[in-house]
């Protein structure tokens, strides 16, 4: 495994080993996933798919400073260089990017790549400039990798719908692969910040989990149901717990994210087999915690 710090280096090694591989079975496909480290489960799954479908599989590790609010954590965003190695060499990654922050923005940036209407909904609406953050890094970083796919969590649905549209609408030669959320055996959602909670909280934020499926189950059986009352239901369900502060519950069309009308809102989108998130950010003392179910919506016998 290959560690590169600059981006010099991981260029010339990536064109190595695409010239090295072009020939071989495996083939010189790249296979990239962009990370903040702290690796877990989830981040091992998106390597291995990457290791699958690629021949060449390359993980970067930055946290990136440019997607944290001022008031956020990048100061104390969870870092662990040694076991992250210890992960992706396990995981078969050919090549690991851990550039600098002065490697990656060395002089004062004067471009921002925004994908308007997406990034505005749900995270974007209470951490502002967040999808301007992730979407540029992630262009630089597809410059500097320059993958044929790359992997990323439906974890962070809206963040996989945000850089679809910006590769689509900047026409980037590179296939975005959403890989399902990895969880804990009872529910909880696997992420980086998960260290941050005490025992109680831990406990305490299953219900976001709990409350998603119960609601994916009440969409897929009940074809009255409002979006509206699926809202209200599953915020009731999240207020039951005392430590649970709301940010957001909310359920849209996937992945274009525009509301859902009140009345016959899940019908025609039945109809026309559309796809609907329903997503979530809750805080557990100061630690902000996102899940999200997404379906699709299939016709369903009305009750009468
Ligand atoms: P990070 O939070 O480190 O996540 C890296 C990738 O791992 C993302 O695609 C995320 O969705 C995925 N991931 C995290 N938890 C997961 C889980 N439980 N199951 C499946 N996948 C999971 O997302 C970022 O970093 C950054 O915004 C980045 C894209 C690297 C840009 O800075």
């Amino acid at each position: 495994m290959k560690i590169a710090k600059t981006i010099a280096e991981v260029r010339s090694v990536i064109a190595e080993l695409r010239k090295e591989r072009s020939s071989s079975a495996s083939g010189d496909k790249v296979g990239f996933v962009p990370t903040m480290g702290y690796l877990h489960e989830g981040h091992a799954s998106l390597l291995r798919r990457s290791r699958q479908e690629s021949g060449i599989s390359v993980l970067s590790i930055f946290v990136n400073p440019i997607q944290f609010g001022p008031n956020e954590d990048l100061d104390r965003y969870p870092r662990s260089e040694e076991a992250d190695l210890k992960l992706a060499e396990r995981e078969g990654v050919d090549v690991v990017f851990l550039p600098s922050v002065e490697e990656m923005y060395p002089e004062e940036r004067k471009t921002t790549v925004t994908v308007t209407g997406i990034s505005e909904r749900l995270c974007g609406a209470s951490r502002p400039g967040h999808f301007d953050g992730v979407a540029t890094v992630v262009s630089k970083l597809f410059n500097i990798v320059k993958p044929d796919q790359a992997f990323f969590g439906a974890k962070d649905a809206q963040q996989v719908a945000v850089l679809q549209k910006m590769v689509n609408d900047l026409n980037m030669d590179i296939e975005i692969i959403p890989c399902p959320i990895i969880r804990e055996e009872d529910g909880l959602a696997l992420s980086s910040r998960n260290v941050y909670l005490s025992e109680e909280q831990r406990r305490e934020a299953l219900v976001l989990s709990r409350s998603l499926r119960a609601a994916a189950l009440r969409i897929e059986s009940d074809a009255a149901v409002t979006p509206g009352q699926v809202i209200a239901e599953v915020t009731t369900a999240i207020q039951q717990s005392p430590l649970a502060e709301i940010d957001y519950v909310d359920l849209l069309t996937f992945p274009n994210l525009e509301p859902l009308d009140e009345q016959g809102g899940f019908s025609k989108l039945r109809v026309s087999e559309g796809s609907v998130i329903l997503a979530l950010a809750v805080k557990f003392g100061s630690t902000r915690l996102i899940d999200n179910t997404i379906m699709k919506l299939k016709e369903v016998p009305l009750h009468v």
